[in-house]
Order: structure tokens, then C-alpha cells, then sequence
């Protein structure tokens, strides 16, 4: 049975999504639009930016992806997938009109409508602009919500730069807008336009770190560096947040698999996470 949100009574029950447009981002990550079949979930289903879903196929397994369309979007979302494995490579073969099954949305999310009232600093490297996509596109959609905006979009060569055109195209107006875009990449000398980490780029940031709400989504190297540098400029430690990855499997807190911490001090991933502040991730061993 489907309760409003499209999440059923048995955990691993799914609902049909129906694919119906694919195109390629990078050599390794494809983006995938689907749709509910079923019109009452289509019209219930909500999610908040940062949280992800287990896409199943049948015989296969599934796997958790983050959503990274708009969460105004109503019965379709978006998934940025990278063929990385058995579950994976077979979504990659998937051709418009395909069902998959879906579970979700999991997670806590990112904050929000904590962070209204404030500029926003988005960070994100490699595949961390999925989840971050999102966080974008609902500050772009709740404008008024939020003072500057910037977000930084690194990876190690250009062609691994995900949703690099969508960013580019949007420049100009996001500037009217006050919102700065910064494109870089650290490892592809070839690359035309900026090079080097996020941590060099910030005087590019047009916020104000007294008043700025910051969403991360990268490798762990990525968040320590950025931590000292956020924390050195005096931005607000309790708004720096950002979205980890672990393996899961139930997605709900009760199976273990993504449990992280110690025997006296833990968390499930999949449910108190997969986006936490910067308090937890300094108190809780081995959260990055
Ligand atoms: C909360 C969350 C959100 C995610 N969002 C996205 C997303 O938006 N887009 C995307 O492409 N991927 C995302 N992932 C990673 C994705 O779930 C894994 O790539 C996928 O589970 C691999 O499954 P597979 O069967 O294809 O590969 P497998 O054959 O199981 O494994 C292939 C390789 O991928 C590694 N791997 C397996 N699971 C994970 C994992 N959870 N994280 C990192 N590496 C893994 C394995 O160690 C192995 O090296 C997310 C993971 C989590 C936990
Ligand atoms: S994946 Fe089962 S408890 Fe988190």
C-alpha cells in the first residue's frame, strides 16, 4: 500500500518510474529524467534537496543515488548516474520507456529553510554536483530566500566537469542575479578557463561569510581543506554542511549497513545523514 509520500508499508516495496530521456554529461556519467507511473504518487511525492533514492532493478539490486532535479518539479526528478559497477552499467543501458523501480526519498537533506535569510556558498567536486545541483536549483527557485548566492563546480579534468554547460549557459543572467558560478578543474592543464581547488577560488565567492549557509558534497580531502579555510574566514560552523556517501542497503535505518561511528557515539548514513554539520562531523570518528 502507498502512503502520500509514495514510500510504502514494506520498506522494500517500489514504484514504478518510467524513463524518458537520457542524455550523457560526461564519458562516465549519463543524467536520466523519470516519472512516476502512478498519478496519485506522481502528484504526492516530495523531496528535499541532498536526499537520495534506492533505484532498483528487478533481479539486479538497487542502488542509492541522489536526486539532483528541482524540488519543485512535480512527478518527474532527475538522477545523475555514473557507470560505476553491476547495478550501474546496467542503468546505463536503459533506453527511454524502461521502468526501474523506486524507493525514497531517504535521508535528512540538506537544511534548508535554516539556511533562509543568509547568502549560500555551494561547493561541490566531481560527482558531488548531483546532490548539489539541487541545493542550486532550490535556492534559483526560493530567490527571495536567499541573499548572494555562489557556487564553485571543480573536478580533476574538464571533461569530468558534471553539468559544465548548464552552468555556463546560466552565467549570464545568474549574474544579474548576484549569483557567481565558478567553473575549475585541478589536474587538466588543457582546460581553457580556471584552474585549482575550491579553497583557491573563494575570493571569488560573493558572500558574506558572517551570513552564509554553506552546502558541500565532495571527496573527505575536499572537506578538510575547506573546514580550516571556512573556519580561518570566520563563517559560521553551524551552517557548514555537507553530504557523505556510505554503502547502504535498506535505506530506512534498519538493516546496520551504513552505521558510522563508535559503539558510544554513532550514526546511520542513510537516515540521521547523509547530510551532516560540521559539529558531527568533527565529534563522530570516522565520519570522513
Ligand atoms: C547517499 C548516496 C548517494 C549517492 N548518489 C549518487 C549519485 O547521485 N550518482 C551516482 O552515480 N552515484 C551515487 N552514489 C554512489 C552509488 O550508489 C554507487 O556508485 C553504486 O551503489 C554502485 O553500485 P554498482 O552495483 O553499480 O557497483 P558495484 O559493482 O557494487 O561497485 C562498483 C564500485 O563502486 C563502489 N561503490 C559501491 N557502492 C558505493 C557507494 N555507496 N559509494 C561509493 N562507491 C561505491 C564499489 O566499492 C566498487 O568499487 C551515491 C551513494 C550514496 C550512498
Ligand atoms: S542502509 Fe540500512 S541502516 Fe542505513
Amino acid at each position: 500500500m502507498t502512503n502520500n509520500n509514495g514510500s510504502k508499508e514494506n520498506i522494500y516495496d517500489t514504484n514504478k518510474c518510467r524513463l524518458l530521456r537520457r542524455y550523457p554529461l560526461t564519458e562516465q556519467e549519463d543524467l536520466f529524467l523519470f516519472r512516476f507511473e502512478d498519478s496519485e504518487v506522481a502528484q504526492n511525492w516530495r523531496f528535499k534537496p541532498g536526499q537520495f533514492v534506492q533505484v532498483s532493478l528487478l533481479g539486479l539490486g538497487e542502488v542509492p543515488i541522489s536526486i539532483c532535479s528541482s524540488a519543485r518539479r512535480m512527478g518527474f526528478f532527475e538522477l545523475c548516474i555514473r557507470n560505476a559497477g553491476k547495478v550501474t552499467s546496467q542503468i546505463h543501458e536503459l533506453e527511454p520507456g524502461d521502468l526501474v523501480g523506486i524507493r525514497g526519498p531517504y535521508g535528512n537533506g540538506f537544511p534548508m529553510e535554516q539556511f533562509h535569510g543568509r547568502d549560500l556558498l555551494c561547493v561541490a567536486a566531481g560527482l558531488g554536483m548531483a546532490p548539489l545541483r539541487s541545493v542550486f536549483l532550490y535556492a534559483i527557485d526560493n530567490r527571495w530566500q536567499f541573499g548572494n548566492i555562489t557556487i564553485i563546480n571543480t573536478a580533476k579534468y574538464g571533461k569530468e566537469l558534471l553539468f559544465e554547460k548548464e552552468l555556463e549557459a546560466m552565467k549570464d543572467i545568474a549574474t544579474a542575479e548576484n549569483i557567481a558560478i565558478v567553473q575549475s578543474v585541478t589536474r587538466d592543464p588543457e582546460y581553457p578557463s580556471l584552474h585549482g581547488r575550491a579553497t583557491e577560488h573563494m575570493d571569488k565567492a560573493n558572500v558574506d561569510p558572517n551570513n552564509c549557509a554553506v552546502a558541500m558534497c565532495g571527496p573527505p580531502a575536499m572537506y578538510r581543506g575547506m573546514f580550516d579555510h571556512l573556519v580561518e574566514s570566520g563563517y559560521d560552523p553551524r551552517y557548514i554542511w555537507v553530504t557523505l556517501e556510505r554503502k547502504m542497503y535498506c535505506g530506512t535505518g534498519k538493516c546496520g549497513h551504513c552505521n558510522i561511528g563508535t559503539a558510544t557515539s554513532w550514526k546511520y548514513a542513510c537516515k540521521d545523514g547523509p547530510v551532516f554539520d560540521y559539529y558531527a562531523i568533527n565529534s563522530i570518528p570516522g565520519l570522513i
